[in-house]
């Protein structure tokens, strides 16, 4: 049976695979068939997530490693090609962290700590991606970010937030134009809430009205972290070859109002 979505031949990278919408891309992509290198900052969220995986035909390889630590991160990806004994095909940045603060209450610590794991890890990512030790130039490569409807439309005590996501979109628009003679496609997908720990973080500053506040602002209601991953595969995948600089909104109809 044919399966436009396999990924029998890919080897790929995935950001914040500890958790949340990393961890199902992760556990999606296994379940297609991907070796995969696993990246992220919580140690025991990687270890339970390997153990979930292991006996599995796919090659994989789980790092613990904090992404502003480019040096160490470019070492990792280089070194961990042995290791799954292939080249990359496709990266997923998702790891990343959540603002909830006012304007008057930002600091340019703040914006810069946001602003540095959000979208400039993923700048430096594509770099090493797109460099001569990164993916395989004789087949397609595809990288793929994470947004957030707060890169398209505004919302209060998000800016910083805001920025680095709506970062994210430039940056994806521009890379699909420098990379595409690379044969590197660029895309990212832009959730609306998504029941994860990041969500539920955000939900403990809020009164108990709030799950139902997000669940009223989405016609479909609270996204599930499958369904973002399920985009992602597909922007991972050949079904999406002719596919590059889009912006997939997955939001359950958030932006459609
Ligand atoms: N959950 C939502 O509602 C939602 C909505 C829109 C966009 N997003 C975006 O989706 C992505 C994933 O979010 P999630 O909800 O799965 O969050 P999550 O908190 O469940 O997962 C984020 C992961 O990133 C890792 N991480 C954070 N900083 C790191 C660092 N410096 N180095 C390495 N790893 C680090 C965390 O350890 C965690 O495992 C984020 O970029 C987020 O902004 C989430």
């Amino acid at each position: 049976m044919i399966n436009p979505m396999s990924m029998y031949d890919k080897t790929v990278i995935v950001t914040g695979a500890a958790s949340g919408i990393g961890r199902e891309t992760a556990v999606l992509l296994y379940k297609l068939g991907a070796n995969l290198l696993l990246l992220d900052i919580d140690e025991s969220g990687l270890n339970s997530l390997e153990k979930e995986l292991e006996n599995s035909n796919n090659k994989i390889v789980c790092a613990v490693v904090d992404l502003n630590d480019f040096e160490l991160v470019k070492k990792i990806i280089i070194d961990s090609r042995e290791k799954l004994n292939s080249v990359y095909t496709g990266l997923v940045h998702c790891a990343g962290i959540p603002s909830i603060s006012p304007l008057r209450t930002i600091s340019n610590d703040h914006y810069e700590k946001v602003m540095r794991i959000n979208s400039q890890a993923g700048l430096n990512l594509a770099k090493i991606f797109a460099g001569k030790k990164g993916h395989d130039m004789s087949k397609q490569g595809s990288i793929v970010f994470i947004s957030s409807v707060y890169g398209l439309v505004g919302s209060s005590a998000n800016v910083a937030y805001a920025m680095s996501k709506a970062a994210i979109v430039g940056m994806t628009k521009s890379l699909a134009i420098e990379l595409a003679n690379k044969k590197i496609r660029v895309n990212c997908v832009a959730p609306g809430f998504i029941k994860t720990n990041m969500a539920d973080n955000v939900n403990l500053l809020f009164d108990n009205n709030y799950a139902d506040i997000i669940e009223r602002m989405h016609p479909l209601g609270w996204g599930e972290a499958l369904d973002i991953a399920n985009a992602v595969v597909f922007l991972l995948s050949d079904a999406s070859k002719w596919t590059t600089g889009a912006v997939f909104n997955i939001d359950g109809g958030y932006t459609a109002q």
